[in-house]
C-alpha cells in the first residue's frame, strides 16, 4: 500500500475517528500512563482499522457495549512503531482500547523532583510533534486526520494536570490521595497537538483570555516576562483574523524541555530559558501564537509539507513583530534567521534533498531531518511572493487561504494550486517550483536591508583588523543587535579577545540565553577556560536542543573541550530529554577519537 503519510499506518479509506476520550491514570513510580482511549468514528462503520502505536501495551479492545473487538499488534518498525490492526464489526460506533504506555515513551518526559525548579515534586510533560502521540495512545497519528478530544486524568495530590484543551475542573480521584482533572477540546486538531503536563503548577492571569502556568517559584517571573501577550494576540488578529481557540494560555516547563516552544492549542508550551528578565525573547511567543493560524488552523498534511507549518509561521511571526516593533527590528530577525539557515545548509550540504521545501521523508525519522531549513527557506519563499504581488494583495490572499483551508490539512501541491488560482502568474514569476522542489536557496531569495545590520556586520568584519565597539556603544545595543554582532564574530578567538569581549559586553552574566549561548559557543570554540564553569552550568541545566547542538559542536574543536563535553554529557545526559540526548550524542560521535 502506498502510504498517504510516510510516517503513519493510518488509512483514510478505513473508519475515521472523529473524537477520542482518554481516561488516564498517571503513575510516577512506574513511569506509565495507563487507562483507556475511546475512539468514536465519524460515522458508525466496520472493517479493518489500522492505528499507530509505539511502545504501548494493549490489554483489550471493546465496542460500545463491551463486546471484544479482535485486534493484533504487528511487528515493530524502527520509525513508525507497531501497527495496531483491528477488525471492526460493521455498524460499530466506537472502540475502547485498554492500554498502558512504556516508561521509555519518546513523547513523555518523566522528571524527578531534582529536575524541577521546586525540587519537591516530580513532573511529567508530553511532546507529541512530530510522530510521538502514538507513544501516548493508539491513534490515527497523521496530521491529515483531526479529532476533538476529552480526557479524565488522575494524578497524585498535590499535583495538577494541564492539557491542550479547556479545563473542566478537578474532582476527587478514584483512590485516596489522587485527583482527577477533566478536559474537553471542542476544536478538531491533528494528534500531534494533544498535550499533557503534570506537576506542581500555579498560574497568573495576564488578560481575560490568557494565563501563564509554571512551577510556583517561576510563575511571577513568567507573568512579568509574558505580560505583553494580549497586545500580541490583538496584533495577530488584526493581520490574520479572529483567534479561533478561545483561550491562549502558556505553560513554562522545567529546563529540560527540548524546544523553545510548542504550539499546543490553548496551552503553548515554553522553555524557561525565555525568561530573560527584559522580555527580549518573546519572539518565540509570537511564533507559537502565530501557529494558532498557520499550523493549528491550516495544518501540514504530513511531515513532507512541514514548511507549510513552520515557514508560514516564521513569516507570520515576523509580521506580528513588525507591527509591534517596526521593520528595522524585524530585518535583524531575518538576519539572525539567515545565519541559522546557512548553518543548517552547511550541516546537510546545499544539494541535500532535505533542503527542499517539499521533502520525501519515506524511511527517514522526521526528528533526524529537523532543521531551520523549512522555517527560514519557507518564510523567504512566502516573503518573495508577498513582495512580488505587494503586501495588500498578499494579506488578502493569506486571509482567503485561512478561510478556505481552516481546520483541514494540506499539501505543498494544494498550496501551489491555491496560489495559481488566487494569484495567477505569480508562481511562474517567483519560480515556485524551484523553491519547492529543488535543494538549496534560489538566487531570487528576498534580501532584508537594514542600516543597523550593515553597521553591525561591518564592525564584526573588522574584528581581525582590530575594530572594536566602545563600551558605551555596546551598552546601547538591544539584545537582538548584540546577538547579530556576536554571530558575525570569528568562531575561535585568542583568550585575550574572549576576556575583552566578556568584560565589555558583560556576556557571562546575561539572562538572555540566546546571547549567553552564542557567547559560550565562541568561548568553547576558543578553548577559553574561564568560561568552562558557565558552560557546564548551562549544559547541565538546559535541555533545549537549539542550544545543545552548537555548544557540543563547538566543544569538538579542541582536545580539552572534547574531554569536557564527554564529562558533562556523562553527568547530565540522564536528565536530558531523549531527543536532546540523541542530538548531543550524534554531535559527539563526529568528534575526533580521544587521543591515547
Ligand atoms: N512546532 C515547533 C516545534 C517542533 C517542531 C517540535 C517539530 C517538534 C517537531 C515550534 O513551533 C517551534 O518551531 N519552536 C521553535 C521556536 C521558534 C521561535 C522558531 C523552537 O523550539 O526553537
Ligand atoms: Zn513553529
Amino acid at each position: 500500500m502506498a502510504r498517504s503519510d510516510p510516517h503513519s499506518y493510518a488509512d483514510p479509506a478505513q473508519p475515521v475517528a472523529r473524537h477520542v476520550h482518554f481516561a488516564w491514570d498517571v503513575d510516577f513510580a512506574a513511569r506509565r500512563i495507563s487507562g483507556t482511549a475511546t475512539l468514536t468514528f465519524e460515522v458508525p462503520g466496520g472493517g479493518p482499522l489500522d492505528l499507530d502505536t509505539k511502545g504501548l501495551i494493549v490489554a483489550s479492545v471493546r465496542d460500545a457495549v463491551g463486546k471484544p473487538v479482535s485486534w493484533e499488534l504487528e511487528e515493530e518498525e524502527p520509525i513508525l512503531g507497531r501497527r495496531l490492526h483491528l477488525e471492526v464489526p460493521p455498524g460499530t460506533a466506537l472502540v475502547s482500547i485498554d492500554y498502558s504506555t512504556s516508561p521509555d515513551a519518546v513523547g513523555l518526559q518523566w522528571l524527578t523532583p531534582a529536575q524541577t525548579e521546586g525540587k519537591a515534586h516530580p513532573f511529567l510533560f508530553s511532546q507529541c510533534q512530530p510522530i510521538h502521540a502514538r507513544t501516548l495512545a493508539p491513534l490515527q497519528d497523521s496530521p491529515r486526520f483531526r479529532v476533538t478530544y476529552g480526557a479524565d486524568v488522575t494524578v497524585p495530590e498535590p499535583l495538577s494536570a494541564v492539557m491542550s484543551a479547556a479545563s473542566m475542573g478537578a474532582r476527587q480521584g478514584p483512590r485516596p490521595g489522587t485527583r482527577t482533572f477533566a478536559f474537553r477540546m471542542p476544536q478538531a486538531i491533528p494528534s500531534y497537538l494533544i498535550a499533557l503536563a503534570v506537576g506542581e503548577i500555579a498560574s497568573r492571569e495576564l488578560s481575560p483570555r490568557s494565563r501563564v502556568w509554571a512551577e510556583p517559584s517561576t510563575v511571577e517571573a513568567a507573568a512579568r516576562e509574558f505580560g505583553g501577550v494580549e497586545a500580541m494576540i490583538a496584533t495577530a488578529e488584526g493581520i490574520f483574523g479572529p483567534y479561533e481557540w478561545e483561550r491562549y494560555d502558556m505553560l513554562v516547563l522545567p529546563p529540560s524541555f527540548p524546544y523553545g516552544g510548542m504550539e499546543n492549542p490553548r496551552m503553548t508550551f515554553l522553555t524557561p530559558t525565555l525568561i530573560a528578565g527584559d522580555r527580549s525573547l518573546v519572539d518565540v511567543v509570537a511564533h507559537e501564537l502565530a501557529h494558532s493560524w498557520t499550523g493549528n488552523l491550516v495544518t501540514n498534511a504530513s511531515m513532507d509539507h512541514f514548511w507549510l507549518n513552520e515557514g508560514f509561521t516564521v513569516w507570520a511571526e515576523r509580521r506580528i513583530l513588525e507591527a509591534l516593533h517596526g521593520p528595522e527590528r524585524v530585518a535583524l530577525d531575518w538576519a539572525l534567521g539567515q545565519t541559522g539557515l546557512d548553518l543548517a545548509l552547511d550541516q546537510f550540504g546545499r544539494d541535500s534533498p532535505v533542503t527542499r521545501l517539499r521533502t520525501d521523508l519515506q524511511g527517514i525519522d522526521p526528528d533526524d531531518a529537523f532543521s531551520r531549513i523549512p522555517y527560514e527557506k519557507g518564510a523567504r519563499f512566502l516573503a518573495l511572493i508577498e513582495r512580488s504581488v505587494g503586501r495588500p494583495r498578499f494579506d488578502a490572499f493569506v486571509r482567503e487561504y485561512m478561510d478556505r483551508f481552516r481546520f483541514t490539512s494540506i499539501s505543498s501541491e494544494e498550496f501551489l494550486a491555491f496560489v495559481d488560482e488566487r494569484l495567477p502568474g505569480t508562481s511562474a514569476q517567483v519560480n515556485a517550483t524551484a523553491w519547492l522542489y529543488e535543494p538549496g536557496i534560489p538566487a531570487n531569495a528576498p534580501v532584508f536591508e537594514s542600516k543597523a545590520l550593515e553597521a553591525l556586520a561591518a564592525l564584526a568584519e573588522g574584528w581581525a583588523s582590530g575594530r572594536r565597539p566602545s563600551r558605551e556603544q555596546a551598552a546601547a545595543w538591544t539584545p537582538t543587535e548584540t546577538l547579530v554582532y556576536l554571530q558575525r564574530l570569528p568562531r575561535e578567538l585568542p583568550a585575550a579577545d574572549c576576556a575583552w569581549l566578556d568584560a565589555t559586553l558583560g556576556l557571562s552574566g546575561r539572562g538572555n540565553y540566546e546571547i549567553l549561548v552564542e557567547w559560550l559557543t565562541i568561548a568553547a570554540g576558543s578553548d577559553y577556560e574561564p568560561a568552562f564553569p558557565k558552560l557546564r552550568e548551562v549544559l547541565t541545566r538546559v535541555g533545549r536542543m537549539k542550544y545543545l547542538r552548537p555548544l557540543y559542536t563547538a566543544m569538538g574543536r579542541h582536545r580539552r573541550t572534547r574531554a569536557l563535553a564527554r564529562e558533562i554529557f556523562a553527568a547530565a545526559s540522564e536528565s536530558y530529554h531523549v531527543l536532546s540526548r540523541r542530538v548531543a550524542q550524534s554531535v559527539m560521535e563526529k568528534y575526533a577519537a580521544p587521543s591515547p
